[in-house]
């Protein structure tokens, strides 16, 4: 089982809205409302995948209950936690005269007898679990808290991180199996620009050095590259194909790699899947669906 881990979820409201005037009633030409978080991309994913996993988190109010209604229509088995005050944010993402405007909002207050139970929650997963912390620390939390529910883990679980900044960087000394930055977010996390390849390998080392097993790079159109446990590099080019949105394609890619990387143990085999997974979402107008993701993979193998 592939747990996720979801802290902050959010309803994502977009509107399209030819002649935006601030301070002036404006009227959207269409709207779209979407659910989610970076760990429930992971669960959508993995369930599209048909991999047993559980969605994990915190939700509130009359937002939090239509958020869960989301995940229980698209057939995403979760264990939510319902607090008992706030709401569950709603983010509103203005699309006006080419140019996108994110107001997002703050998540309700999550209290501490709220994160004692999923800490708890930790200690019941099993060897052979897997758990994907991804996605930004709520404010009201500990920036160490993703490091907290890793200490809770019984031994031997694997760990899969994508995270930014202090909340990633305060978990590497627990050793997780894979993080997963971005190649803005790796520049970001060792404080200098990686124009190359030797750049990003030496990058990663880095990380590794400070208690990453595996370093998993995603480079957008580039593709990715792997820096495995045993030291050996890896680097899967991107397909080519027509880029729908690139949202939630470091989340595909994750599953991906730690989905394929649980079934057969091969760091070549799950980054080509990884690619696959990340660049068949880019293709798509939402996340990929299983049947993209193999036909790209297939072709991938044979190139
Ligand atoms: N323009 C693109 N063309 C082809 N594949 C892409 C493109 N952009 C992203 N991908 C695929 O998705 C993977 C992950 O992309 P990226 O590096 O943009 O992740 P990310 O920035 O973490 O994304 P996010 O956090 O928004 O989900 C890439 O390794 C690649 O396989
Ligand atoms: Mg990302």
């Amino acid at each position: 089982m592939i747990y996720t881990v979801t802290l902050n979820p959010a309803l994502d409201y977009h509107m399209y809205i030819d002649n935006l005037q601030l301070g002036e009633v404006s009227r959207a030409q269409s709207v779209s409302l979407n659910y989610g978080g970076k760990g429930i991309n992971v669960s959508a994913l993995l369930t599209r995948l048909g991999i047993p996993n559980l969605a994990l988190g915190f939700a509130a109010g009359i937002t939090g209950r239509l958020f869960l209604k989301s995940l229980i229509r698209q057939g995403i088995p979760q264990d939510f936690i319902l607090l008992k005050e706030g709401t569950t944010r709603i983010n509103v993402k203005i699309h006006a005269d080419a140019k996108d405007t994110d107001l997002n909002a703050p998540g309700p207050r999550i209290p501490r007898s709220a994160a004692d139970t999923l800490i708890e929650r930790m200690r019941h997963l099993s060897l052979g679990d897997a758990l994907v912390l991804s996605g930004s620390m709520p404010s009201c939390l500990p920036v160490d808290f993703y490091g907290t529910l890793i200490q809770a883990l019984p031994p031997r679980i694997l760990t899969a991180i994508d995270a930014e900044g202090s909340s990633l960087r305060a978990t590497l000394p627990l050793h997780p199996f894979v993080i997963k930055p971005n190649l803005r977010e790796l520049e970001e996390l060792v404080g200098h620009s990686c124009p190359t390849q030797e750049a990003v390998h030496s990058a990663a080392q880095s990380l590794q050095a400070a208690g990453a097993q595996n370093v998993l790079v995603s480079m957008g159109a580039q593709g990715a590259f792997l820096l495995d446990a045993e030291g050996h590099t890896h680097l899967q080019a991107a397909p080519e194909g027509t880029v729908i949105q690139t949202v939630g394609c470091g989340d595909s890619m994750l599953a991906g790699f730690l989905s394929r990387w649980l079934e057969q143990q091969d760091y070549d085999d799950a980054l080509t899947f990884a690619v696959a997974c990340g660049s068949a979402t880019a293709f798509s107008s939402h996340l990929a669906e299983r049947d993209d993701i193999w036909n790209l993979y297939k072709m991938l193998r044979q190139s």
